[in-house]
């Protein structure tokens, strides 16, 4: 894998990467894309595939990439950009930084300690990290780490331990819901969990008793295909009022009809190209979200970002924060903890040194009279 080159493999190589890159575990750090090499090469093949995984012919992560990379900014001159803030709130909850962890399924392929260590740097970077309904660590050892989660559900057509598991996972500190509204078609076979060698796969439910995942049976735990905007209001109710984001909206109109049905906000996402390949990218349906929804909920984006610029980008064009994927991923695979912190690292030094380019001191300067449209 290492041969190919960085387009083969749908990464651009970022000429801005740090002057003075730290090691991390034998790594070198000042690129995400190293990771990914050295996860590739340390991962069983099977466990790659299913992280780099895309869906259909088209390559849709390195498009969704590929359209914030062409974004392009408005520079402000003139402005005190001595102190550079990059804090802000995401549904209430204070981060030191805008860049949030993804939730991620079968992180413990990665590393053992799975979220936990995923947990971990983020306390340490002040961010805020979403964990996968297919979880294989309990809530508890990630409330533990002291970084702000949130829960994101996939609702199975068990309906009763979907409302268990929302209501363990609040139990235990989550401050949100993100119900994934895009997965109904799974990954085909071949890059699909399922066809794995049984022990990692079958790790993907740790906070549900034996007995719990006997009485749902096989088909209780199938994501469920009939879930409309109502489930909104129901996953609210269920959770005792926990605030709920819809991630997957690629549409204005669908994210309006999310807020009216009572979601907190949407997460503008392609999942990371592994939902539907010749779709939209995220930078492509941001804006048109933003303009439906910005005034009355909080959007956020995901899905191909990789450098401060990008995510500088993002936010600029409404974002209130960013999740990040598949390079937490990589970096966890390949340097553990200290790798997920250093991803995180450097993406906040790569977004400082762009809002000091930008001539904006403070996040809430990063609005859309900085890009070209
Ligand atoms: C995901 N994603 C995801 N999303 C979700 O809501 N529940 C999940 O269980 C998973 N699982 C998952 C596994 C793997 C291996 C990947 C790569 C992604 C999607 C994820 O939350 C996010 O939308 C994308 O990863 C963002 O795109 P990038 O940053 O990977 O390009």
């Amino acid at each position: 894998m290492s041969e190919r080159s960085p387009r083969e493999r749908g990464h651009g190589v970022n000429p801005y990467a740090d002057p003075a890159p730290v090691e991390a575990a034998g790594v070198r750090t000042d690129h995400p894309d190293s990771f990914e090499t050295r996860a590739r090469q340390v991962l069983p093949d099977y466990v790659s595939a299913y992280y780099g995984a895309t869906a259909g012919r088209l390559d849709g992560s390195a498009e969704g990439e590929a359209a914030w990379s062409a974004l392009r900014f408005r520079p402000r001159a003139l402005r005190d950009v001595s102190v550079i803030d990059t804090t802000t709130t995401v549904l209430g909850t204070p981060v030191a930084s805008p860049v949030l962890v993804a939730p991620m399924a079968q992180q413990h392929a990665a590393d053992p300690e799975a979220e936990v260590a995923v947990a971990r740097a983020v306390a340490a970077a002040g961010g805020l990290l979403g964990v996968t309904t297919h979880v294989s660590v309990p809530y508890a050892a990630i409330g533990a780490t002291g970084a702000p989660w949130w829960f994101q559900v996939y609702v199975m057509r068990d309906r009763g331990l979907t409302a268990l598991l929302v209501q363990r996972a609040r139990d235990h500190g989550a401050r949100a819901l993100l119900l994934t509204v895009d997965m109904l078609a799974l990954l085909p076979a071949p890059v699909n969990p399922r066809s794995w060698p049984v022990g990692p796969a079958r790790a993907r439910h740790g906070n549900l008793t034996p007995e719990e995942l006997v009485a749902a049976g096989p088909s209780g735990l199938e994501m469920d295909p009939s879930i409309d905007f109502g489930t909104i209001g129901w996953l609210r109710e269920v959770s005792g009022g926990l605030p709920v984001l819809v991630k997957g909206v690629l549409r204005a109109d669908d994210a309006r009809r999310a807020v009216d049905a009572g979601a907190a906000g949407v997460v503008v996402s392609t999942h990371g190209g592994r939902r539907l390949g010749p779709s939209v990218t995220s930078a492509r349906a941001l804006p048109e979200v933003v303009a439906a929804v910005g005034d009355d909920a909080e959007v956020y984006v995901d899905s191909g970002l990789r450098s401060g610029e990008h995510v500088a980008g993002a936010l600029a064009l409404g974002a209130r924060a960013v999740f990040v994927g598949r390079p937490v991923m990589w970096a966890l695979a390949a340097a553990g903890e200290r790798g997920v912190v250093s991803v995180l690292g450097d993406l906040d030094t790569g977004l400082r040194r762009v809002m000091t380019q930008l001539g904006t001191a403070r996040l809430a300067d990063l609005t859309e009279e900085v890009v070209a449209r």
